[in-house]
């Protein structure tokens, strides 16, 4: 899918905000009164989704996903967060593979498609990061890195299932995250032509590309013209209302 008919915009909050700054955020949004297409998202720490969940109704449009999550329903998995449970709190999406999930938290290129699996599994839509790092871009090996990451996430996975609603990859750069440090607009016109051309080579031909990695409202605009770029994921500039909707009228 190469058409921008709009972009998704999600914002990842980390572990930053509470149940109070949530409700702040909302409500700062709701009197920005956006009036755009295109879709936006939040991926709030899990202790606040029921009050996002909450201030949300009727701030049309927004929709929610946890940042991570089991692969189960429920059961012994100390510490874990419920997909199922966040079905029913209203959750339509689940972030999966971030690269402080990868690097912080031990989490594999298998463990990153069994989450792929169960997400779809509920009807939940996935939204999977890969991205290479500093070390391996010097190395010459990014398109060897960003391969594998996709071919490992979406193994098996039929491509029916994202005939409906097309698959998302965030390519996020493990050097430009929370860096300031963004891709140049080069860096990310190549990366991205790369995905969108393996992802057909793969049969996954109805997707959507987003990038993230020190995404602000300053280059919002820019990084929006590229081509194959549908959308961005967000971290630090999404904490505060009026910056994300900045961010949130790119390509509008
Ligand atoms: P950043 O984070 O926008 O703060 O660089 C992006 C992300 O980690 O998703």
């Amino acid at each position: 899918m190469s058409m921008k008919s709009h972009l998704i915009i999600a914002g990842n909050w980390k572990q930053n905000h509470g149940p109070r700054q949530t409700r702040t955020f909302v409500s700062e949004w709701k009197s920005l009164n956006y009036q755009g297409k295109n879709q936006i998202l939040i991926f709030p720490p899990a202790l606040c989704a029921q009050a996002l969940a909450d201030a949300l109704v009727q701030a049309n449009g927004i929709e929610w996903g946890l940042q991570n999550s089991w692969t189960k329903k429920a059961g012994a998995f100390t510490g874990e967060n419920s997909l199922t449970v966040a079905k029913e709190m209203g959750a339509r999406w689940s972030l999966i593979g971030h690269s402080e999930r990868r690097s912080l938290f031990g989490e594999t290129d298998s463990q990153v498609r069994q989450k792929v699996e169960f997400a779809l599994g509920e009807g939940l839509r996935p939204m999977i990061c890969i991205g290479e790092t500093l070390q391996e871009r010097e190395a010459g090996q990014t398109y060897q890195v960003l391969g594998r990451q996709i071919s490992e996430a979406i193994k098996d996975i039929k491509t029916e299932a994202f005939q409906n609603a097309p698959l998302v990859i965030a390519y996020e750069p493990v050097w430009a995250i929370g860096t300031g440090v963004v891709a140049s607009p080069d860096q990310v016109k190549e990366a991205h032509a790369w995905i969108h051309n393996f992802l057909n080579q793969q049969g996954q031909t109805s997707h959507q590309i987003l990038y993230g990695g020190s995404v602000k409202a300053d280059n919002a605009q820019q990084l929006a013209a590229i081509p194959f770029v549908n959308g961005f994921l967000v971290g630090g500039a999404s904490l505060e209302a009026k910056q994300f909707f900045q961010i949130a009228k790119a390509g509008e």
